[in-house]
């Protein structure tokens, strides 16, 4: 039998050690993580571009009227900021003074530290702890220590917790919550690996773990919890991790799971598919214009991304060594690229299937693309919010000191996460959109559980997940 999970003192109180991660955009919101802490354990609202509603209710949809990016990039904050605050009310009535609250942003969101004071300046007393990843975080534990709040950095090795710890978390270590391990090859969402980490050769999480430990031991942080995000479906299957002296205090995070539950707001469509996935559907790759890793559905929208990529060669706007062969490209084929002869037949072949519009890369080659695709990549280039602190899709960075710009050409091998995350959010097509998914999804279809269809809500997802299953 499961033992009975322990509750934890996690910001503040005592409270079942199980955690629903933050999900952008609006994956979790007021609703979600109010259940969650209702149901005893830490909800935790996006902070990513939240929704807001109006006087009735209906969510506002997010457009921008600014004419240049830095004036939308602010209209974004002003959103983002509006939004995080009316979910944390929302959360707050909702938990009934059980359970935590939790915000999530990430650092490499456009704006983070604005966005973060924003949303903590004007909740007050309603949000508990912030969770905060992508990106090294320095300024985390200052700023929540200066709002009195609890703060879990999101690190995927001890490494780089000792990091931030040495540089920026000794000054507020009495605010540091806890510790989120993200599993980098598990996890749904962004992930964390580091360049000496291999995407095709996993790591067994509890060692990991062990040394975050020792790391944490070493700085007198024994009894600070870890957060073990990234592949937890059955804790059965995590018995060992479960009152584990070597371990310490430990905390589960669960991202994929709850995406099917009653008070989730994705769509029917999109909890429908959940239910059908099978290993190979999920993937690890490195689209996102972050240039993080992220695990997502192999989708249609994923599919034409690794398409995309494959239809790329070297190319030249005049004879260069091997590069001879002169290709007219374009609409009305006024532009001639030189290729070497074997590029040209595979350019020639793509052209002859409709990509007959080519796009550069940073990386000086280009890839070939359809007429529609191209006016598509270039609008999405063009309407940038700046919504993440650099883009490698549409050059923005958020550093005025470097002119809005990362100084890199634009990349048409990526895409605009704001665009497509918002569509996946409110209802539009989630094969045609980037849908987020850890790589335990395929559980859904096999776990009885979700059998003939069932969707629990989260006070029955949160009453099976302590029975073990
Ligand atoms: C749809 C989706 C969106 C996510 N968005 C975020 C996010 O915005 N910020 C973040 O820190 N983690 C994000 N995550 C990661 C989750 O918070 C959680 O840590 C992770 O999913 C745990 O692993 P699991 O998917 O195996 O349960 C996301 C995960 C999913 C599935
Ligand atoms: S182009 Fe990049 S920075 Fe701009 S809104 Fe899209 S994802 Fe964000």
């Amino acid at each position: 039998m499961f033992p009975t999970l322990n509750s934890l003192k996690i910001s503040g109180a005592d409270v079942l050690p199980l955690i629903e991660g933050g999900k952008g955009c609006c994956v979790t919101n007021g609703n979600t993580s109010g259940a969650w802490a209702e149901a005893g354990g830490i909800g935790t609202i996006s902070g990513v571009n939240p929704d807001s509603y109006d006087s009735n209710g209906i969510i506002i949809p997010q457009t921008y009227s600014g004419k240049t990016r830095i004036e939308r990039h602010q209209e974004l904050i002003n959103y983002a900021i509006e939004g995080g605050v009316q979910q944390a009310k929302i959360a707050h009535d909702m938990r009934k003074d059980n359970g935590r609250i939790h915000v999530n942003i990430l650092w490499e969101m456009g704006g983070a530290e604005t966005v973060l004071k924003g949303i903590l300046e004007k909740s007050k007393g309603l949000v508990h702890g912030i969770t905060c990843g992508a990106g090294m975080p320095y300024k985390l534990g200052d700023i929540c220590a200066s709002f009195g709040v609890y703060y879990y950095p999101i690190i995927s090795s001890a490494r780089a917790f000792k990091i931030l710890y040495k540089r920026a978390y000794s000054r507020s270590a009495e605010w540091l919550g806890g510790v989120v391990y993200e599993d980098p090859w598990l996890a749904g969402g962004h992930n964390g690996l580091s360049n000496h980490e291999d995407p095709e050769v996993p790591q067994d999480p509890y060692p990991r773990c062990v040394e975050l430990r020792k790391a944490m031991r070493a700085i007198g942080l024994d009894e600070t919890p870890i957060v073990m995000a990234g592949g937890v479906w059955h804790l059965k299957d995590w018995i060992k991790w479960v009152d584990n002296k070597e371990l310490g205090p430990i905390v589960f995070q669960f991202g994929t799971r709850p995406l099917l539950t009653k008070e989730s707001p994705i769509s029917q469509i999109w909890k429908d598919k959940l239910l059908t996935l099978d290993d190979k559907d999920i993937l690890l790759h490195r689209f996102s214009p972050t240039n993080f890793y992220a695990s997502s559905v192999k989708n249609t929208f994923i599919k034409d991304l690794i398409e995309r990529k494959k239809r790329q060669l070297k190319t030249s706007l005049t004879i260069v060594g091997e590069m001879v062969v002169p290709i007219k490209i374009g609409k009305n084929k006024n532009k001639t690229f030189y290729f070497n002869k074997e590029d040209a037949s595979k350019a020639a072949k793509w052209i002859k299937q409709g990509f007959t519009e080519i796009l550069k890369t940073p990386d000086d080659t280009v890839i070939f693309v359809t007429e529609k695709n191209s006016l598509q990549i270039r609008k999405d280039q063009k309407e940038c919010m700046g919504c993440l602190s650099q883009c490698k899709f549409s050059n923005w960075s958020d550093n005025e000191e470097n002119k809005y710009s990362t100084g890199r050409k634009v990349d048409p091998r990526s895409f605009c996460i704001q665009k497509t995350l918002q569509n996946v959010a409110h209802g539009k097509d989630p094969d045609k959109e980037l849908m987020f998914a850890g790589h335990n999804a395929w559980k859904f279809k096999n776990d009885p559980f979700y059998s003939n269809g069932f969707v629990p809500s989260v006070k029955e997802l949160v009453n099976r997940i302590v029975t073990g299953d």
